[in-house]
C-alpha cells in the first residue's frame, strides 16, 4: 500500500514555493552527502516560476548538480511555449554556477519526435534514479505530460523508455518522462495552486484514478506543496 503524502499548506504561491524551494535544496544536500552528483527533475507551466527562481539562488554545489524538465512541448527552444526558455531564464544563478541542463529540446530541425525521444531517453537513463522530481499538476490530474487515458502513464514498471512522446489533444505533441522514471525518484514532490486543484488531488487520492497518484510508492512519501490562492 503506497504512503499518504505529506501535505505543506501555504496561504498563497509565493510560500509555498519558497518552501519548495528550501526542500528540494536539503533533499539534493542530503543525497550529495551520499553520492558525487545529484539529479532533480522541474515542471513547466504557469504556476513553478517563483519556486524555479528560488530554487535557482539557492546556496548549493551546483557543479554538481544535473537540472532537466520533466516534460516539453516538442518546440524550438526560444519558441514562446518553450518551458527551457522560462526555465532557464528562472534558474540562471544556478546555471551560472555551474548547474548541467539536460535539454529536452532538439537541435536536429529534420529529426522525428519519436527519433528524438528514443535520443533523449538514453541520455536521461544515464541518470536514473533521478534523485528528485518536482512536478505540476494539471486540473484534469495530469503530471508531466501523462495524461489521463494514457497508456504511458500506466507504465510504471522499470523497463522501458525513460521518455516517452505524447500528443494531447488539442496541444503541441510533448516529450515527457516516463511514469516509472517519475515514480522511481529517491524524493517527489508537487506544487499547485487553488480550490480546483486541491479538490482534484483529494480525488485522484480516493479514487487512485489520475496520473497523478503514479508518484505515491511505498518506498518514499510524496511532499504536495500546495497554495490556497492560486
Ligand atoms: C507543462 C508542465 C505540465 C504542468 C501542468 C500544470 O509542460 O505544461 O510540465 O505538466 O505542470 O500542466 O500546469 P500549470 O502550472 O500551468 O497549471
Amino acid at each position: 500500500m503506497s504512503r499518504h503524502p505529506v501535505l505543506h499548506l501555504h496561504a498563497d504561491l509565493a510560500g509555498a514555493s519558497q518552501a519548495l524551494a528550501d526542500w528540494v535544496a536539503a533533499s539534493l544536500r542530503a543525497v550529495l552527502e551520499q553520492q558525487d552528483r545529484a539529479s532533480v527533475a522541474l515542471p513547466g507551466g504557469s504556476t513553478p516560476g517563483l519556486f524555479l527562481a528560488a530554487l535557482g539562488k539557492q546556496d548549493l554545489p551546483w557543479k554538481r548538480i544535473t537540472l532537466l524538465p520533466t516534460d516539453e512541448r516538442f518546440v524550438p527552444a526560444d519558441h514562446p511555449r518553450s518551458n527551457e526558455r522560462m526555465m532557464r531564464a528562472a534558474l540562471e544563478p544556478a546555471l551560472l554556477a555551474g548547474a548541467e541542463w539536460l535539454s529536452f529540446s532538439s537541435e536536429e530541425p529534420s529529426l522525428s519526435l519519436e527519433d528524438f525521444a528514443a535520443q533523449l531517453g538514453e541520455q536521461v537513463t544515464r541518470l536514473l534514479p533521478l534523485s528528485v522530481v518536482v512536478c505540476g499538476m494539471g486540473e484534469d490530474g495530469h503530471i508531466a505530460s501523462l495524461f489521463p487515458g494514457d497508456e504511458a502513464a500506466r507504465m510504471l514498471q522499470p523497463a522501458g523508455p525513460s521518455i516517452v512522446p505524447a500528443f494531447p489533444i488539442g496541444l503541441e505533441p510533448r516529450l515527457s518522462l516516463s511514469a516509472h522514471v517519475l515514480r522511481g525518484a529517491q524524493e517527489a514532490a508537487l506544487l499547485f495552486a487553488g480550490e480546483v486543484k486541491r479538490q482534484v488531488f483529494a480525488n485522484a487520492l480516493r479514487l487512485r484514478d489520475k496520473p497523478v497518484t503514479l508518484l505515491l510508492t511505498e518506498r518514499r512519501r510524496l511532499h504536495a506543496f500546495v497554495a490556497e490562492q492560486s
